[in-house]
């Protein structure tokens, strides 16, 4: 059965999904279209009911018209109709472990503000963070409350 149709929950501490995440943000940083940068990255974002959907870097010859990998995997996740996420993790090659930028931060917030973000490089190195520790005292759909 494809990893994308698991029909048992996954838990972010679970090694198994762990590995099953590493392999498909890899591959998905492959794919990546960076032509500009030439820094490619795969996303591959755990959904609470145990789905695993990617995402990749797609630049443009209009540079800000470029998205990064871990929103191009927010937005499919979302189009497929998961909106709960437990673990997220990024592929680079870079030769350190790199985090999302502050974009994808506040995206990543709106849907799980108690998400993991795992971040691995091609020889193994690994970080690891919890979205509160990378966007404390985040702006969330809350703040729009008006009293
Ligand atoms: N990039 C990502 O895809 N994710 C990040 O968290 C940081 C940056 C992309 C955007 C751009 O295509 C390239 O990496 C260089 O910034």
């Amino acid at each position: 059965m494809p990893n994308d149709q698991r029909t048992e929950p996954a838990t972010p501490g679970d090694d198994r999904v762990l590995v099953v995440l590493r392999e498909r943000a890899f591959a998905a940083m492959e794919r990546a279209y960076a032509p500009y940068s030439n820094f490619r990255v795969g996303a591959a974002l755990l959904s609470s009911d145990g789905s695993i959907t990617e995402g990749c870097n797609v630049e443009n010859a209009a540079y800000p018209a470029g998205i990064c990998a871990e929103r191009s995997a927010v937005s499919a996740a979302v189009t497929r109709g998961n909106r709960t996420f437990e673990t997220l993790l990024i592929a680079t090659e870079a030769e350190e472990p790199t985090p999302p930028c502050g974009m994808c931060r506040q995206v990543l917030e709106e849907f799980s503000p108690r998400l993991t973000v795992v971040s691995a490089t091609r020889d193994g190195r690994e970080a690891r963070w919890t979205l509160e520790e990378l966007l404390p005292k985040a702006f969330t759909p809350h703040s729009l409350d008006r009293r």
